[in-house]
């Protein structure tokens, strides 16, 4: 079985990560040219440390993100007390409408979050137009888009701020992690405070993280993972979260993510490609629909999403890719925000039918360097074969 996730790691990654001399922070600072840095043990702590840097530098209270995203991303935004506005999606771009997100950008909006989901990237000039007519800042969510680029530039690094995640889901992975950047001494100083506070994680989670990281690297191994599964797959779809733990970025994460990120531009690069041949391979076959790809851009696709007619056919692609071709592909995420917490919104009518569409129709075809081209054309026959019989009623 092919994971839906896995970014190469190897023995030496690890023994790099227990004595080795080269350090992400210093590594990524000198490759993205950025002026400020901070890494935390997560993305949402990156998100968590930016909003409450805001926090200390206006009275505004709303963060206003797309209503189909990580559901994740609600929790920081209430441990910074702040109050979360969804905004509609596309369903040319998978990504915020840009058209409308001015219908949720008010005086009270204290940043616009784009996020750049599957590794594409946002409308960023439309994004930070609207948000400049009202003085909000804006924070990007870079988490899955790691190697995109836009106009020649780094997503994470084209609005005021922006982080990044390394979980074991994204195009770089230290197991955990996260970190946070902007170019701005007014914002780097302010994230800068609270992040120096960060406590260390305990002790025992420090001594775990090097064990666990080697489990992650042999379960992303088609062997390992087919017979690591029975156990993954009942710890897969967990309960939604309520709170997250703060804290530091471990000396093993930063050693071993030092030496990872010397492959990080042929990962983003297979990515790339596997992506490319997948918009080639799809983009005739009816009953599917892809996400418009910005111009100017490169997108290091962090899952290749493809939008289907219905929830039906949706999950019976997912079941037969699985079993026919041993690959798995994922189905993010179950809900839009607006149905996971309750934040206000009305139940009917949908306040944002599209985001509910995507939570309830995308299929994610993994693009990682572990995914051979052969796998990526029987999924492509097989969606083909499927389709067609689906038209045809059988
Ligand atoms: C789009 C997006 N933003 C933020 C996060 C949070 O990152 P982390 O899991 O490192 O806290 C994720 C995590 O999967 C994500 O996909």
């Amino acid at each position: 079985m092919i994971p839906s996730v896995g970014t190469p790691i190897g023995i030496r990654d690890i023994l790099q990560g227990l004595s080795g001399d080269k350090d992400l922070p210093d590594v990524f600072r000198r490759c993205t040219g950025v002026r400020y840095c901070y890494f935390t043990n997560s993305g949402t702590t990156a998100f968590y440390l930016i909003l409450r840097a805001l926090k200390t530098l206006s009275s505004r209270r709303k963060v206003v993100l797309p209503a189909y995203t990580a559901p994740s991303l609600i929790l920081p935004v209430r441990k910074a007390g702040l109050k979360p506005a969804l905004a509609e999606v596309s369903l040319d771009t998978f990504n915020l409408d840009v058209d409308r997100l001015e219908d949720y950008v008010d005086e009270d909006t204290l940043c616009v979050v784009p996020v750049h989901m599957f590794g594409l990237p946002c409308d960023m000039t439309g994004v930070k137009e609207i948000a400049r007519s009202k003085d909000a800042f804006v924070v990007e969510d870079a988490a899955s888009s790691l190697g995109s680029e836009l106009d020649g530039r780094p997503t994470g690094t084209l609005g005021d701020l922006g982080f990044y995640s390394f979980n074991r889901g994204k195009n770089l992975t230290t197991l955990t992690g996260g970190c946070v950047v902007t170019d701005s001494d007014r914002l780097g100083d302010a994230v800068g405070g609270h992040w120096r506070r960060l406590p260390r994680p305990p002790g025992i989670s420090r001594l775990l993280i090097p064990a666990k990281t080697v489990g992650l690297a042999l379960a992303f191994r088609p062997l390992g993972y087919t017979l690591l599964y029975p156990i993954v797959a009942r710890f897969k779809y967990t309960e939604l979260h309520t709170d997250f733990d703060v804290f530091a970025y471990t000396k093993f994460q930063a050693r071993m993510g030092g030496s990872l990120f010397l492959r990080a531009e042929e990962v983003f690069r297979m990515r790339e490609e596997n992506g490319a041949f997948l918009y080639d391979s799809l983009s005739e076959v009816e009953g599917l629909k892809l996400p418009k790809i910005p111009p100017n851009s490169r997108v290091a696709f962090n899952q290749f999403p493809i939008l289907l007619g219905n929830k039906t056919v949706r999950d019976s692609l997912h079941l037969r890719i699985r079993k026919e071709l041993g690959l798995e592909t994922t189905l993010l995420y179950p809900e839009p925000i607006h149905r996971i917490y309750d934040l206000g919104y009305e139940a009917s009518p949908d306040p944002f039918p599209n985001s509910t569409r995507l939570a309830r129709r995308l299929l994610l075809i993994p693009t990682h360097p572990l995914v051979r081209r052969e796998m990526l054309e029987g999924v492509v026959e097989l969606i083909r074969g499927h389709l067609s019989c689906y038209r045809g009623g059988t």
